[in-house]
């Protein structure tokens, strides 16, 4: 019997399963399976997946993904001196490697780097089936080209956002983390109130992506409010409050006007629209600007209502000190009906009560460093560790990418701040260096987590990288921060008995 038809059928439908991919999460996580296809050998077949930096000499060659005999291999490097030759020959060539028991399928990825797969068969592959695979091939590196091409693009329309959002952010309170707990947030209560059934009808799978990124311009209007209102400390008159509330108006038209450029037509422009004009109406009617009531409030704004307020509350600013999270919760419970939608709501407290669930760290006065900006940032960076840990247990990769994202910029900022506040108090400088090691190291391991991760390589952030996340910074701030505030102990008994306090007046405790 000829066995070509048979192979060629199989040929056909990888190329049918690779179309399928929605993600490259997607296209990854099937690949092995799919290529394992044109494998003779026992069920299941023995086949793997490897990435590779081929620019670099000396690879190491470590099992991303496994099935049959592989399957248990995921994390650890190979040694196998015949596989590693076959997995070399390919990724020299550039080029898919035939051998008389495997199959080596090799596909360039951007970046330098090359996904390979090893297939173990039964029986070698000819010359006209090897031409049959070169359509596979090509079929798998335009799937990788759209899916990465499709995530750049989503990814630098967030980017602008935030970067555009930041603008007002800065006018207001001089950070931007603000808007990205309230986008990180809202995506979590829209996963929270569909696993509830509220809304079906309204959280569409395009509302669901869209939702956070719009979340984040709710206050783009406070670019247009006079710095003298926005910063001014203590209590506005009425006539300045009312100016401070036409951000929603404002926000609205900049946002409606940049909407008339696509013809109307862009979904997370409208969504942002709504949001910026309505997330501060009130259930009861009795908000504004519009004094919508109840379910007449869209509702993007309903759930961006809520967490606007709850990570206002729990924020410190220059005129009031931050509630704390008891506190703000009780409030947002309190308000449920007359503020907030008694639904949304019911999803935020199940929110708070998967965050607590699965903390895995607690602030403690043990890792006070005794310098409060100091002090903040390290709880800032408990909280996304812990905020991370929840993502993955409500089971939402978006919400998890959201947090990655913040939990990087978030620590890079923090190293830059804590290295300059460590040069200005005369940090020895052998121990600054040492100090300034410790943080490239693991800003560069959790960029690599995250790359990993967007690109479908990781698909999780499993307990073991978490527990790294947090034993990391515990100990980091337990042994290495905390010889700052030493330090700074000695500093204040030599100023107190000079009668100076140079380093406290810079930084007050
Ligand atoms: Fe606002
Ligand atoms: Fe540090
Ligand atoms: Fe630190």
């Amino acid at each position: 019997m000829n066995s070509a038809p048979l192979f060629l059928d199989k040929v056909q439908e990888i190329c049918r399963d690779i179309d399928q991919a929605r993600s490259l999460e997607d296209l990854y996580g099937n690949l092995i399976h799919c290529l394992a296809k044109i494998s003779d050998a026992a069920q299941p077949v023995s086949a793997f997946m490897t990435l590779v930096e081929y620019c670099g000499a000396g690879n190491t060659f470590q099992v991303a993904r496994g099935t049959g005999r592989y399957a248990a291999m995921a994390g650890t490097i190979l040694h196998d001196a015949a596989i590693l030759e076959n997995l070399s020959s390919a990724i020299r060539s550039l080029e898919n490697h035939y051998s008389r028991d495997a199959v080596t399928f090799c596909f360039p990825h951007p970046e330098n780097l090359a996904i390979l797969v090893y297939v173990e068969m039964a029986r070698e592959i000819d010359a006209d089936q090897q031409k049959l695979l070169a359509f596979v091939n090509d079929k798998v590196v335009s799937s990788i080209r759209t899916h990465s091409l499709a995530k750049q693009s989503a990814r630098t329309g967030r980017a602008m956002v935030i970067a555009l959002a930041s603008l007002a952010e800065h006018k207001d309170q001089d950070t931007g983390e603000h808007i990205l707990r309230v986008a990180i947030m809202t995506d979590e209560i829209v996963q929270v109130l569909q696993e509830l059934g509220h809304y079906p009808d309204k959280i569409t799978p395009e509302f669901e992506s869209y939702v956070s990124t719009a979340s984040i311009l709710h206050d783009v209007g406070k670019v247009a409010i006079p710095d003298s209102i926005l910063k001014k400390p203590g209590k506005l008159e009425a006539e300045e409050r009312k100016t401070v509330e036409t951000h929603t108006e404002k926000g609205m038209k900049v946002l409606e006007k940049a909407s008339r450029i696509l013809d109307g037509n862009n979904y997370l422009l409208s969504l942002s629209s709504e949001i910026a004009l309505h997330h501060h109406e009130h259930y009861n009617g009795q908000g504004y600007p519009v004094r919508l009531a109840g379910l007449e409030i869209p509702l993007s704004a309903r759930i961006v209502g809520v967490v606007d307020v709850f990570d206002a509350l729990t924020s410190a600013r220059p005129y009031k000190k931050a509630w704390p999270e008891e506190e703000a919760v009780k409030y947002i419970r309190d308000q449920a009906g007359i503020q907030f939608d008694p639904l949304v709501v019911e999803a935020f407290l199940k929110v708070m009560e998967y965050r607590q669930g699965v903390a895995l760290i607690h602030w403690t006065e043990a890792l006070s460093v005794k310098v409060s900006c100091m002090d903040n940032d390290h709880r800032v960076l408990i909280d996304l560790i812990n905020q991370l840990a929840s993502a993955e247990k409500i089971g939402n990769r978006r919400i998890a990418e959201s947090v990655l994202d913040e939990l990087i910029n978030y620590t890079i900022d923090h190293f830059n701040r804590e290295e300059q506040f460590l040069q200005e108090t005369g940090y020895p400088l052998a121990e600054l260096v040492a100090h300034k090691l410790q943080h490239a190291s693991f800003t560069e391991t959790i960029q690599d987590i995250r790359w990993q991760y967007l690109h479908g390589f990781r698909p999780k952030i499993n307990m073991e990288v978490l527990l790294f996340l947090r034993d990391w910074l515990s100990k980091h701030i337990l042994v290495e921060d905390m010889k700052y505030a030493v330090l700074q102990g000695q500093a204040r008994c030599r100023s107190e008995r000079a009668g100076t306090s140079s380093i406290l007046k810079r930084h007050p405790a």
